[in-house]
């Protein structure tokens, strides 16, 4: 089987149209929700310049309290400062396990932080691209987004920021 899609958060694969879809690896740091492989975005056990066409990274978005149980266990949960070092730290492993070339989709849910910041954390990395954002029903505060980046050729030097 060769592998063209890397998921690094694959968590149930609920936004996936075919959850068993040939050629796709399922990582997660959640042994029970039976990922391919279980590891840690930010140490994949990947061979550096591999030939991957797409990275699919959805992130946990939030740190979920015991009301909200469900959403912790669909979706893991983790403290806002944990979730950007996550972000930071997955999107220089995916740019080292893929070549130029590769798109990056990545999903985001602004509750704790906005996209503008979370982009930030790529952007040494990836450009992106374009993207859309929704405001799911029913749930009123959070806005949900996809947006589609490019693997840089070289590492962006970017200088911090304040106030993103
Ligand atoms: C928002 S959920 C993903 C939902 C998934 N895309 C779906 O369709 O059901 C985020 C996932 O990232 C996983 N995760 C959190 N930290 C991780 C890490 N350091 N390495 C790998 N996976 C991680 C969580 O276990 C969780 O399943």
């Amino acid at each position: 089987m060769s592998f063209e899609i890397l998921d690094l958060s694959a968590g149930r694969r609920l936004i996936w149209h075919d959850a068993d879809r040939a050629g796709v690896l399922w990582v997660d740091i959640r042994r029970e929700v039976a990922p391919s492989v279980v590891a840690n975005d930010c140490l994949l056990p990947l061979a550096s310049g591999g030939n991957w066409k797409l990275v699919l990274f959805d992130p946990p978005h939030g740190r979920f309290n015991d009301a909200n149980i469900g959403m912790a266990q669909r979706y893991g949960s983790l403290p806002h400062d944990d979730i950007r070092a996550l972000i930071a730290a997955a999107g220089a492993e995916a740019w080292r396990v893929t070549r130029p070339g590769c798109l990056l989709a990545f999903k985001w849910s602004n509750m704790g932080f906005s996209l503008k910041r979370a982009m930030g954390l790529l952007s040494e990395w990836w450009e992106p691209i374009f993207g859309h954002a929704f405001r799911p029903q029913g749930m009123a505060k959070s806005t949900t987004s996809w947006t589609v980046l490019e693997r840089r050729e070289t590492r962006r030097e970017v200088m911090a920021l304040d106030g993103l």
